[in-house]
């Protein structure tokens, strides 16, 4: 399968999609992870791409896309993938349609995130992150064992620093302003599936076993 998810700050995608990569074998490219790893590794990519993601603005097109094309030639992404925050403009939706078409291949489905911009804030300013797995809790709707401690590994969490309501605003306007118009470009080629995306996680998991099958 090749998958698109689309959703705003907190809708879940990076909660739903170590689900639905382990069901399907497919690969995760999350280009909000890689980017949070360019800028923690200070390469000149992160560099260039720190200040607007500092601000919950979105990075240049051009860098998204360039690291899209190479992350796509990776062997456990030939049979498929989930591209989780990608594309977020409709000129990165375009491109990835160019880069497919040179592939051959198409997507199978787009799938939107829907859910109402009230809840995000509870959800955005009570996530952890264990970075180097990417498993993400939350204080009160997915607690750890241990608070600030991993399950699995028993190393710290970390809340990632656009993770304030202050930020959450502009990211919310960024997501309206520039992403929408990526749903209903893909409205229009029929690929769109609506989750509800305000449901607990194991509901939205089954919405999206429905879609897929
Ligand atoms: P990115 O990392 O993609 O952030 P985002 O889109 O803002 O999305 P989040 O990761 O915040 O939300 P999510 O949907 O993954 O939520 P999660 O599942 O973790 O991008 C960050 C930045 O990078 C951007 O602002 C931009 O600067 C840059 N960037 C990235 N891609 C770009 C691109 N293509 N072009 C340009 N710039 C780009 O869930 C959130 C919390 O809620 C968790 O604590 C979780 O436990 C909890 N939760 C999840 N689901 C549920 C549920 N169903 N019920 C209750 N709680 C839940
Ligand atoms: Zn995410």
């Amino acid at each position: 399968k090749r998958l698109i998810l689309i959703g705003p700050p907190g809708s879940g995608k990076g909660t739903q999609s170590p689900v639905i990569k382990d069901e399907y074998c497919l690969c995760h490219l999350a280009t909000g992870d890689m980017l949070r790893a360019a800028v923690a590794a200070k390469t000149p990519l992160g560099i260039k791409a720190k200040e607007a993601m500092d601000k919950g603005e979105l990075v240049s097109d051009d860098l998204v896309v360039g690291i899209i094309d190479e992350a796509m030639k990776k062997p456990s992404c030939q049979k498929g993938f989930i591209l989780d925050g990608f594309p977020r403009t409709v000129v990165q939706a375009q491109k990835l349609d160019e880069m497919l078409e040179r592939k051959g291949t198409k997507l199978d489905k787009v799938l939107n995130f829907a859910i109402d911009d009230a809840i995000l804030e509870e959800r955005i300013t009570g996530r952890w992150i264990h970075p180097s797995s990417g498993r993400t809790y939350h204080t009160k709707f997915a607690p750890p064992k241990v608070p600030g401690v991993d399950d699995v590994t028993g190393e710290p969490l970390i809340q990632r620093k656009d993770d304030t309501a202050a930020v959450l605003k502009s990211r919310l306007e960024a997501f309206h302003r520039q992403t929408e118009p990526v749903i209903d470009y893909y409205s229009k080629k029929g690929l769109v599936a609506n989750l509800h995306a305000e449901k607990p996680p194991k509901e939205v998991t089954t919405e999206v076993e429905k879609v897929l099958s």
